[in-house]
């Protein structure tokens, strides 16, 4: 197990290049196998969560290869496998994409439930109603939904419960393959579902309306190879804005695109940072002093991203004054009693977090248990006096490739230990204690 030492109360100042998006990639690769020939993805990310979709996707048969660069080539021409292994599958929810995948290529799936995870109960009953509207037999049985199709399935109009990301994106997979037209209303609206729209169409694919609550997806025969470049992690701009913020510093983000920031921009702004878009892929943040307080309410995009309300009660626990944070997605506040053990004063009820800033944290051995949970013990960490051990990086290390060393070159003092891979002797950090 992985842990963290971060010696907090250094300002982070500096610059810093965002990685693609992991939730684009993610859907991406699973896109690329629905055609025969090799699609170039650029810009992927090498985290822990694509490097498993990358052995799903082995497993299935499609051929997949990681390129100098960050470019990862997939190849779908060998795809005959239609039964994903538990073992992967149960690591990463987003494995379920393959469903999708495997119902349009092949007309059978067998795809074990992703079961709960940290975030609480996270069903796929969505997905699964959708398949079966686009004519899929769907039983659960031993643990998998097993679907077939009696040839190709049918474009239907389908509505989308909760305007679900991966519902989203499962239904796109399977319907640019079917017979006719499947209209999703209240579809998801994420960047993530554009940029799967973006590819899919360089494949030939017609997909209209992306970025709207309705897309429009009309069943093509056969879809070709593409080359693609991964939108930036918004999440991962936001967690970086976050670190300067929380540390009153100054950042400069390159490779980021702005627009796909704006409800967090915006808080960001309300609780004291200077913001500003230098060009159409640069951001520069700049805090001085203590936050303000802020009400945040998650929400579908383009509201209040879910994967930033973490970050940001670690922030906000520092504010001047109380601020009301509400998800309204997930179950997302366990990481809370660890905040609480660093001095945070938070109240948790129901779904509703009561954050009263404090003037400072101390450093303390914690633990994550989720990956946005873990930034937010992280970003923590760099503003407490003293020394911080998170304990579980294995989670943060499923959405953010080498956030640590990162964050060094920013000025901060972190220093992984991981008795997997010893960390080498050139590591720019100081020790920060015995
Ligand atoms: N839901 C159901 N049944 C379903 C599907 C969803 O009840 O069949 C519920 C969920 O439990 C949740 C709500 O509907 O309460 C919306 O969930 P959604 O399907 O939109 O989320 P997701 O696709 O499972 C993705 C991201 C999450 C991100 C959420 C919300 C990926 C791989 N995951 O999850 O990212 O928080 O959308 O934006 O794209 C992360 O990166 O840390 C992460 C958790």
């Amino acid at each position: 197990m992985a842990r963290l030492l971060i010696e907090g109360g250094h300002r982070l100042c500096g610059e810093v290049e965002i990685s693609g998006a992991k939730n684009a990639a993610l859907p991406i690769m699973v896109a690329a196998a629905l055609a025969e020939g090799e699609s170039v993805l650029e810009r992927v990310p090498p985290t822990t969560d694509t490097l498993i979709m990358a052995r799903i996707l082995r497993e299935l048969g499609v051929t997949v290869a990681f390129l100098p660069e960050g470019a990862c080539a997939i190849d779908g021409t060998r795809l005959r496998h239609h039964r994903a292994p538990y073992s992967l599958v149960r690591r990463m929810r987003a494995s379920f994409y393959v469903a999708g995948l495997l119902l349009a290529r092949l007309g059978r799936a067998q795809v074990p439930l992703p079961g709960g995870c940290a975030l609480g109960s996270r069903p796929v009953d969505f997905h699964m109603r959708g398949f079966e509207r686009l004519g899929a037999r769907v039983t659960v049985e031993h643990g998998y939904m097993v679907a077939r199709t009696g040839g190709r399935l049918q474009g239907r109009p389908i509505y989308v419960e909760r305007a679900s990301l991966g519902t989203t994106v499962n239904l796109m997979l399977a319907a640019v393959l079917a017979e006719g037209t499947t209209v999703l209303e209240n579809a998801a609206r994420e960047p993530e579902v554009s940029d799967l729209a973006t590819f899919l169409n360089r494949m030939g694919a017609q997909v209209e309306g992306a970025g709207t609550d309705q897309i429009r997806i009309t069943g093509v025969d056969r879809l070709r190879p593409a080359r693609h470049r991964i939108i930036p992690d918004r999440v991962e701009a936001g967690t970086f804005l976050l670190a300067a913020a929380i540390t009153q510093g100054e950042v400069v983000l390159h490779g980021v695109n702005p627009d796909h920031l704006r409800a967090p921009l915006r808080k960001l702004e309300e609780a004291g940072a200077q913001v500003t878009a230098e060009g159409p892929h640069q951001l520069r943040l700049v805090m001085e002093g203590r936050p303000q307080a802020l009400e945040i309410e998650t929400a579908p995009y383009p509201g209040f991203p879910t994967d930033l309300q973490q970050p940001f009660v670690s922030l906000l626990s520092l504010a001047r004054g109380t601020s009301v944070i509400r998800e309204t997605i997930f179950d997302r506040f366990r990481y809370v009693d660890e905040l609480r053990r660093m001095g945070a004063r938070i109240r948790v009820e129901g779904q509703q977090a009561l954050v009263e800033g404090v003037e400072r944290l101390t450093g303390a051995p914690v633990e994550a248990t989720d990956l946005r949970g873990g930034a937010a013990l992280i970003l923590a960490g760099l503003a407490a006096q003293g020394v911080t051990e998170v304990q579980g990086m294995e989670h943060v290390d499923r959405g953010y490739h080498r956030l640590e060393a990162k964050l060094n070159r920013l000025g901060a003092r972190t220093r992984r230990l991981d008795p997997d891979r010893p960390s080498p002797n050139h590591s720019p950090v100081v020790l920060l204690e015995s």
